[in-house]
């Protein structure tokens, strides 16, 4: 599966859920999280996050975050249409330690 990780938090452009052919991401307050069982692993929508937050779970040190994906998929609503990112996106793609300030 694919995961979205804390490079989203507060940024959340949304290009990703546009090409998603199962349409497994889900919306949180302030990022997005993909279903790691719906996710057919095509890896389209790596290339498309202009944060670079969606990674293959084959990379290192992704087990926290596919914990997150799984938890909050599970609870989230579906999101299948772009919208538009919060006006101050841009200032949160190098902030630190979003997770614990901002998970949501
Ligand atoms: Fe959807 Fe493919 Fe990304 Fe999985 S890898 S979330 S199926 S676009
Ligand atoms: Fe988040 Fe990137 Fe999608 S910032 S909402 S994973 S396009």
């Amino acid at each position: 599966t694919y995961v979205v990780t804390e490079l989203c938090i507060k940024c959340k452009y949304t290009d990703c859920v546009e090409v998603c052919p199962v349409d497994c991401f889900y919306e949180g307050e302030n990022m997005l999280v993909i279903h790691p069982d719906e996710c057919i692993d095509c890896g389209v929508c790596e290339p498309e996050c202009p944060a670079d937050a969606i990674k293959p779970d084959t990379e290192p040190d992704l087990d926290k975050w596919l914990d997150v994906n799984r938890e909050y998929s599970e609870v989230w609503p579906n999101i299948t249409v772009k919208k538009p990112a919060p006006e101050d996106a841009d200032n949160f793609q190098a902030e630190p330690d979003k997770f614990e300030k901002y998970f949501s």
